[in-house]
């Protein structure tokens, strides 16, 4: 095991090269990454939870047609001074703290879209030897106040186990295929071992139904893996193989605190809102009126 993996995570990395069809005709233009959650973008929900885990360089891994990311990143110096002058202080700070002092944001362009795996490897001449943190800005994850966000809880396992933690949770047996599914040893409702791993199973061949959720710890050792890794599921250079080639290190499944959203299907992307939304500060008592007063007028519930 590489001593490297002792370390707390600093880097994270944001695969934000996908095409996002399923959102067209909005993803046309505005890159799926950039859809709001109220008024976040989704990268910006990723962005917040690698910064709380304490991650202070962020590498965008990205293609030509998502110049709206660095944008969204980049100082906005005539709205910052408008704002300014204006006395809008707390909107100032809104914009300011989209990228906190002290973080920076690193552009990597991936050539071709060849898969997860290879998008990862875009980022091995920015993270070096150590190990590092991957977040899937579709996997929005939501967690109650309080309670640390998913990754933080990740790089708090990763740093006293010395391990790769991958973040896992119960899907529906019929689901399997949509995931990287793996099998565990041990497993404690919590934490257990991987065994094995494998990317999108029928839910005849899954090992089981834990499946993987975009949030990985990863030991830098993935980097001459997935250098290694053939094409495989859907023809596309895979990070689940690259770390099933990794278990021979201790790898871990974590079942985090939260909820996840997949942003990255329409009800997942709505759902979010509605949670976001309920959980709000300002939005809450509205939120619950307007959805109360729609179910009603459709029919769905019953107020009298
Ligand atoms: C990717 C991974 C998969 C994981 C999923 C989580 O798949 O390849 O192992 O379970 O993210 O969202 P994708 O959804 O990008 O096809």
């Amino acid at each position: 095991m590489a001593a490297a993996a002792n370390r707390r995570i600093r880097k994270a990395v944001f695969p934000v090269a996908g095409l996002g069809t399923r959102f067209l005709p909005a993803t046309k233009t505005v890159p799926k990454e950039m859809l709001p959650i109220i008024d976040k973008p989704l990268i910006q929900y990723a962005v917040d939870e690698a910064i709380e885990a304490g991650c202070d360089t962020l590498v965008f891994i990205t293609n030509r047609y998502k110049h709206a990311v660095a944008d969204y990143f980049d100082k906005a110096y005539e709205l910052e001074q408008k704002l300014e002058r204006s006395g809008k202080q707390e909107l100032l700070e809104l914009v300011r703290n989209v990228l906190p002092s002290g973080v920076r944001a690193i552009f990597v362009t991936q050539h071709e879209a060849l898969g997860l795996g290879h998008a990862v490897l875009c980022a091995k001449p920015v993270i070096g030897d150590e190990p590092f943190a991957v977040l899937l800005p579709d996997d929005l994850i939501w967690t109650r106040k309080g309670v640390s966000g998913a990754l933080k809880q990740m790089a708090d396992v990763a740093q006293s186990a010395d391990a790769s933690v991958i973040a896992v949770q119960d899907v529906a047996p019929e689901k399997t295929g949509s995931y990287g599914i793996v099998a565990t040893e041990g497993f404690n409702g919590r934490t257990g071992r991987i065994t094995a791993m494998v990317e999108k199973p029928d839910p005849a061949e899954a090992p089981s139904t834990l499946a993987v959720v975009g949030r990985y710890v990863l030991s830098p050792r993935i980097f001459e893996l997935l250098e290694a890794t053939t094409p495989g599921a859907g023809g596309e250079i895979q990070l689940t193989d690259a770390i099933s080639a990794l278990l021979r290190e201790q790898v871990l499944a974590y079942r985090f605190q939260g909820t996840r959203f997949d942003c990255g299907t329409h009800i997942g992307l709505i759902e979010a809102t509605i949670r976001y939304a309920l959980d709000h500060e300002k939005l809450s008592d509205p939120a619950r009126e307007t959805m109360t007063r729609a179910l009603a007028e459709m029919g769905v519930i019953d107020l009298d």
